[in-house]
């Protein structure tokens, strides 16, 4: 039985991945001549944002203000980016309040939201966010100068420069396809520093760009700090995108689920469904499946078949699915089970876990 000290379902990770992942991508990014900044949305776990810091990261990525404020309160020491807009009176209360005890830059895609962050009279580095195609946050390319003028006004905000993230590109299968995708988002925001340069201010930051447009992002040079987040974990959704040649990452991360029923010989019944591996972007595969596939079963159950054959597994056996998606997933635990090479070393708490507020 594997990890039979483990009760289940548990969230594993396997460290020695996780640091090949994570040197993988510091190194070519360090060799370009890029920052990385990785988004913990992905894992919200201090130890992996320290190893990311360690291993030469210049800080992390929050995506909401209350995942920076539990990280920062559980000691991830780091320069956060909030990579969300923190709009209404009481976020910014309590964004004052970390900003006291943390080093925080944050993105503003609003002029009401620029008034008021320059009204707390608290010294805070900003970004102005600009929509490279996404269709989510941010202002139209042509308005960045405006903003970015506007911050610069505010006595106590410091403009550093621009956010370009464009997520739907993220997991274009094609290498091809995606480098053209990256090129037309990243020229949205070269029109943008153009149009914010001419307007006299200066550019010192550009972040963006995620696990899939990386090996991209590495050749255009066009950001100055990179954003990727799901490299660290990866997913099955992940796997099916080509990230070049020498890009290749493993999957550190599996759902351990027990079979707790084999009622007929062609099903086996295991205690890992929605609550245990999310279903946004379809089903967990199985690690090492041989032929037997997994489908969510409700809830608390998931089902493992053979293609009509008869299952060559019992109750009281193991297995390891590989989540579709890691955030999503992740988000569905309270701590990791770290090993290496399927020796468990510990726990690690994901204290950002249901943090989105
Ligand atoms: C603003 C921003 N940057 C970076 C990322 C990281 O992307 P990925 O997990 O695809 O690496 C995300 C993910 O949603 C994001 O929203």
């Amino acid at each position: 039985m594997s990890f039979p000290e483990v009760d289940t379902p548990a969230l594993l990770l396997d460290l020695d991945q996780v640091e090949r992942n994570v040197d993988r991508y510091q190194r070519a990014a360090s060799a370009a001549g890029l920052q990385l900044r990785p988004h913990a949305k992905a894992h919200k776990t201090v130890q992996l944002g320290r190893l990311q810091i360690e291993r030469g990261a210049i800080g992390v990525c929050c995506a909401k203000l209350a995942e920076a404020e539990a990280l920062a309160a559980q000691g991830l020491e780091a320069s956060f980016l909030i990579t969300t807009p923190v709009v209404d009176a009481g976020k910014i209360r309590r964004l004052v309040e970390l900003a006291k005890r943390a080093r925080i830059m944050l993105v503003v895609d609003g002029e009401e939201n620029v008034a008021e962050l320059g009204r707390t009279g608290v010294t805070l580095d900003v970004l102005v966010e600009v929509d490279v195609g996404q269709g989510r946050t941010g202002v139209v390319p042509g308005a960045a100068a405006r903003l970015a003028a506007m911050v610069s006004k505010q006595k106590s905000l410091r403009f550093r420069g621009l956010q370009g993230y464009q997520g739907r590109l993220q997991g274009v299968a094609s290498l091809e396809e995606r480098t053209a995708l990256v090129r037309e988002a990243m020229a949205k925001l070269a029109e943008s520093e153009r149009a914010v340069k001419e307007a006299g201010l200066p550019v010192e930051i550009k972040s963006g760009g995620g696990s899939g447009s990386f090996p991209i992002d590495l050749e255009l040079k066009m950001l100055t700090e990179l954003q990727p987040g799901s490299y660290v974990t990866m997913d099955t959704n992940y796997a099916k995108v080509d990230l070049g040649g020498d890009h290749s990452l493993g999957n550190p991360l599996t759902v351990l689920t027990s079979v707790v029923s084999r009622p007929v010989p062609d099903r086996a019944v295991v205690d890992a469904g929605w609550k245990s591996a999310s279903s946004d972007s379809g089903v967990p595969s199985l690690l090492n499946g041989d032929g037997h596939g997994f489908e969510f079963a409700g809830d608390e159950h998931g089902i493992v078949r053979r293609n009509g054959a008869p299952v060559a597994i019992a109750p009281g056996d193991r297995l390891q699915l590989i989540p579709s998606h890691c955030d999503t997933t992740v988000n569905l635990y309270d701590s990791f089970v770290i090993h290496r090479s399927g020796k468990v070393t510990g726990t690690w708490p994901i204290v950002g876990r249901g943090k989105a507020q």
